[in-house]
């Protein structure tokens, strides 16, 4: 590998979304040190595959962010860590304001304070709430619908401001529903509690539950069912190494959507996973989970246009298969 190029410091690098971008700026030549709490992220996955530096702490801790940033040079930071469970932002919202907004508030406060202005930033299509259209364009109404996205929506606010008053360039990315798992097999998602649709169908064929469950089978869409847009996570990895090097080279602030401008239904990733897997699914159609829109695609075209960024896995069928190899290996 040639000599490393920058150091960046990755908050949130021991989690799902976080530890594949750790990987793939590891292999793009960069020194990564990460930031992490460990309430949701995988020690073990960073000693043992990522093998980068990691401080375990919060991001609302402004001495120790101090220290961090006195004893490195730290040229850019991306920020995954944040709460991401949209039912418990919704019963206990104080977690989500004080960790995914005071904290990040306190990052970037410390950040400016030691001259590092360059940020990339998480955020969601849960910022949009319910969508007037699809695809959902960059420059859709954002209304988020529970705390979760409010968060989400709060931090992009306080970067535009803050990209006003102080200078502080960033890059949004707002994901869709990041899905599958490094196609080596190296990582992947590992969720406690676990409540994404992919991960439970494929525990369901391992055997580890009695049923998926449908949550509502009377949605406007063809087969009654919700669509999402699932992309891979090795695709979302990728566009944070352009959206870093984007500001490393001087770009402006940015907002993308992550996307592949399509979706699919949970009975389709149900029959995606059922061929992959080659074991029966059952499943057990339940209500409508509250604050579920019925449809959320939104395309990456602005992110291929100023990023250069190509999604390589767009099928449903390689993001279930790579995330089968993983959780066989993980949860058997
Ligand atoms: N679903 C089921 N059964 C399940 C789990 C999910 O039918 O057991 C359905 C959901 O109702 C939804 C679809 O599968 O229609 C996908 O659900 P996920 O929970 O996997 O993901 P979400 O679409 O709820 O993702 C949302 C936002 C993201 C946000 C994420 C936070 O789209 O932006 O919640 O976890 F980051």
């Amino acid at each position: 590998m040639s000599p490393a190029k920058s150091t960046v410091l990755v908050t949130g690098g021991a989690g799902y979304i976080g530890s594949h971008t750790v990987l793939a700026l590891k292999n793009a030549g960069y020194d990564v040190v990460i930031l992490d709490n460990l309430v949701y992220g995988h020690r073990d996955l960073v000693e043992n595959i990522l093998q980068v530096e990691l401080i375990v702490g919060d991001t609302g801790d402004r001495p120790m962010l101090d220290n961090l940033f006195q004893s490195r040079e730290i040229a850019a930071v991306m920020h995954f860590s944040a709460y991401a469970y949209v039912g418990e932002s919704v019963t206990d919202p104080a977690k989500y304001y004080r960790n995914n907004v005071v904290g990040t508030l306190t990052l970037l406060e410390a950040m400016l304070c030691a001259s590092v202005n360059k940020f990339v930033f998480s955020s969601t299509c849960a910022t949009y709430g319910v969508p007037n259209v699809v695809p959902i364009p960059e420059d859709h109404p954002q209304n988020p619908i529970n705390p979760y996205g409010a968060t989400k929506l709060m931090v992009e606010r306080i970067l535009s401001d803050f990209d006003v008053a102080y200078n502080l360039k960033s890059v949004r990315f707002r994901y869709f529903n990041a899905a599958g798992a490094d196609p080596n097999g190296l990582l992947g998602e590992d969720h406690n509690p676990e409540t994404h649709l992919i991960p439970l169908v494929l525990q369901t064929a391992l055997g580890n539950r009695d049923s998926i469950s449908i949550f509502g089978t009377d949605y406007p869409t063809p087969d009654g069912t919700c669509i999402r847009d699932y992309i891979h996570v090795n695709d979302l990895a990728a566009a944070h190494v352009l959206g870093l090097e984007y500001l490393l080279k001087g770009g402006d602030s940015e907002v993308f959507n992550l996307g592949n401008g399509s979706g699919f239904s949970v009975r389709e990733v149900i029959e995606a996973a059922k061929e992959v897997t080659g074991c029966e699914i059952p499943i057990k159609e339940c209500d409508r989970r509250a604050g579920d829109p019925p449809a959320l695609t939104g395309s990456g075209e602005k992110a291929t246009k100023i990023l250069g960024w190509q999604p390589q896995y767009p099928s449903l069928k390689d993001i279930v298969s790579h995330a089968w190899e993983w959780h066989q290996k993980r949860h058997k």
